[in-house]
């Protein structure tokens, strides 16, 4: 099928991440969050990011006007998905939130429209059982910071057609990126290997094994990762990564992927990184 209006609901990180790439490669953009704040903050790092890569010449000036013309603004999912060939959900990682959405989504949209989560790790399986048409639900995951980052695992629910991956599949080319084909499992893969490496980074941590910055050091150094994996925590969000351990936790029932108690103290005591001022690291700035 052919996709030129994309709906992407979520206004964060993510959300405007990939409502930004989007538009970058000619598509038409509805961005959507229920909150008008929400929306133009989302918007205002688009102008950010774009602007940046303007600075650095990865873009011209008039690519980044005839991108942000593109992208529109709803915070009605019902009239914001109206028109949407193809619907990219990146909304907060909560199962019920996502499920009632998928269900709404597949009472509204165009009979044909493919719908798409963004989930680092909840069920594609489950959030298609919550529709009418589980063939055309699948998972399009990015990674952050979305503008720099080229994979995008797709990741097929057991009832998700051909057509519908290979769709996905051709958007993620058209958008420059690299598509990576998953089944549906809890953490996918980039999640199964990335978080129980942090969740390590922070046990050592606890035990006092090294400091926050001696480990990245070790990882930077060692294993050239262009940054460590408590500075990746602080940037990814601490309670996202503790939702995704406990994802692996649950989902397998195997005792290795424990959250670590410094993880979880961390996140009651609202430590969360980048986006709350203080994780491992402390940020001058809040960022989203
Ligand atoms: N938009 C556009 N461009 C951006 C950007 C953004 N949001 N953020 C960074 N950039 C660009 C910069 O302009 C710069 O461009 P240049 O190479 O042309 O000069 C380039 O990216 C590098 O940025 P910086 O010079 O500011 O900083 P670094 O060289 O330290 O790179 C980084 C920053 C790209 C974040 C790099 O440290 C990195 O790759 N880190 C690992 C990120 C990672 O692992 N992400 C995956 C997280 S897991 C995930 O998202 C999945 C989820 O489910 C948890």
């Amino acid at each position: 099928m052919e996709i030129s209006n994309v709906a992407v609901i979520g206004a964060g990180t993510m959300g405007n991440g990939i409502a930004h790439v989007l538009a970058l490669s000619k598509f038409k953009v509805n961005l959507i969050d229920v909150r008008r704040d929400a929306v133009e903050r989302g918007m205002g790092y688009v102008r950010h990011n774009m602007d940046r890569q303007v600075n650095k010449g990865i873009i011209t000036e008039d690519q980044k006007t005839e991108a942000l013309n593109r992208i529109s603004q709803s915070t009605s999912v019902e009239t914001g998905v109206r028109d949407a060939d193809f619907v990219i959900e990146a909304a907060t990682e909560n199962i019920k939130v996502k499920k009632d959405l998928f269900h709404t989504l597949s009472d509204i949209c165009k009979p044909d429209a493919l719908l798409a989560s963004n989930t680092s790790s909840i069920s594609i399986t489950d959030l298609a059982a919550a529709t009418s048409k589980p063939d055309k639900v699948i998972g399009m995951h990015f990674f952050n910071p979305v503008p720099v980052m080229k994979l995008i695992e797709i990741v097929r629910g057991i009832a998700t057609s051909n057509e519908t991956y290979e769709a996905v599949r051709n958007l993620s080319y058209k958008i420059d990126k690299v598509p990576v084909e998953v089944q549906d499992y809890p953490g996918f893969v980039s999640n199964r290997i990335l978080m129980p490496m942090i969740n390590e980074a922070i046990f050592c941590v606890m035990e006092s094994v090294a400091s926050a910055e001696a480990v990245d050091t070790v990882m930077k150094l060692g294993m050239n990762h262009p940054m460590g994996p408590l500075a990746l925590a602080d940037l990814i969000g601490l309670d996202v990564c503790l939702d995704i351990m406990n994802v692996l936790f649950h989902g397998t029932g195997d005792p290795k992927y424990r959250p670590c108690p410094l993880l979880k103290k961390m996140v009651a005591a609202g430590y969360l990184g980048r986006k709350s001022g203080k994780g491992f690291y402390t940020y001058d700035a809040k960022t989203s």
